[in-house]
């Protein structure tokens, strides 16, 4: 089993928590010095180095880039370079993703390297690899969606009669919220992840700055508490649609649903998503949206898909062999 090189570019929650994957398995990674902002808050002395410098990080040809830095044009900057030098990449940064896409897409192809972002979007919810199977019976057509952590998480507080500015601080105390949570509470964060959902659904690219957002910033806290003792619960909704002309309608709401709607027991930050396939069937997900542990958990196991395919380069040959090998197994 080959070891690979891995550059880590940033160690906040998610990041400490990929950390931690590859440091429990010494047996398949060599870590690079991981970057960080700020050197000094990092203990010495362990087997884990760290840098402030990028290029310390990037250093020794890297096997794999996994960039868990937050921004979007830098690290889409850093992407794009690594992929197109044949690094492969792992991100969860949506942001990055949604606003750069094709370029990004297209240093992977010309590198002839992976780019996996599953984490970008549900956190642990894998939302994407399923509108990926769905794509081969029949595909996509709408997309319902919970899927920023932060906004639920703010919604159930506000409907315990919690108030606003409490609430963020806990959501940022347990590393559900965007470094600005305006990303969050404005409805961005949850537009590049529907900007990408509609890729990989439709195949479709659409700015995440031109679908419509509410913010939650706009919704009366009483409003909410008194929705929830009605039996009807507020959420942030991000909903796409493939028209029967190919155009693609999408939106971020915040709106109260009944108690029976899909969506409306989503609890804290979980993410939720209903998909409809072109033949009408509906597909629900849910699981953990946001987090340490759940985002860093994705992100892991697309390092680990990586590493599987590097280790294993005769797979595509035993394929091949197969129809060799058959006569004598069926004699067997
Ligand atoms: N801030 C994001 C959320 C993190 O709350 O959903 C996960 O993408």
């Amino acid at each position: 089993v080959r070891r690979l090189r891995v550059a880590l570019l940033g160690c906040g929650a998610v990041g400490a928590g990929v950390l931690a994957h590859l440091c429990s398995r010494p047996d398949l990674f060599d870590i690079n010095p991981v970057l960080v902002r700020n050197t000094l808050s990092r203990p010495g002395g362990g087997a884990v180095r760290f840098t402030n410098d990028l290029h310390a990080a990037l250093a020794g040809e890297p096997d794999l880039v996994v960039e868990l830095m937050g921004g979007a044009d830098l690290p889409a900057d850093i992407m794009a370079s690594a992929l197109s030098h044949g690094r492969h990449v792992v991100t969860a940064n949506k942001a990055a993703m949604a606003r750069h896409y094709d370029r990004l897409h297209t240093a992977a192809c010309d590198g002839g390297v992976r780019l996996s972002f599953s984490a970008a979007v549900g956190g642990g919810t894998p939302v994407l690899e399923t509108l990926e199977r769905l794509a081969a019976s029949g595909g996509t057509v709408r997309i319902e969606g919970v899927m920023n952590g932060t906004a639920n998480f703010l919604l159930d507080r506000l409907a315990a009669g919690d108030p606003f500015d409490a609430a963020v601080k806990e959501a940022q105390r347990l590393g559900f919220a965007e470094a600005d949570p305006a990303a969050d509470v404005d409805g961005h964060d949850a537009a590049d992840k529907l900007s990408l959902l509609i890729r990989a659904a439709f195949g479709a690219a659409v700015d995440p700055a031109q679908i419509a957002k509410d913010s939650l910033a706009d919704i009366d806290p009483a409003a909410v508490k008194s929705a929830h003792e009605e039996g009807l619960a507020f959420k942030q909704i991000g909903c796409c649609e493939l028209a029967g002309d190919g155009r693609v309608q999408a939106e971020v709401r915040v709106r109260a649903v009944p108690a029976h709607h899909p969506l409306a027991g989503a609890r804290n930050e979980e993410n939720r998503f209903v998909l409809t396939g072109a033949d009408g069937s509906e597909h629900a997900l849910f699981g953990k949206g946001a987090g340490r542990w759940p985002t860093a958990a994705a992100v892991f196991a697309d390092i680990m898909d990586i590493h599987r395919g590097l280790s294993e380069p005769d797979a595509v040959d035993f394929a091949a062999s197969v129809p060799a090998r058959a006569p004598a197994l069926l004699r067997a």
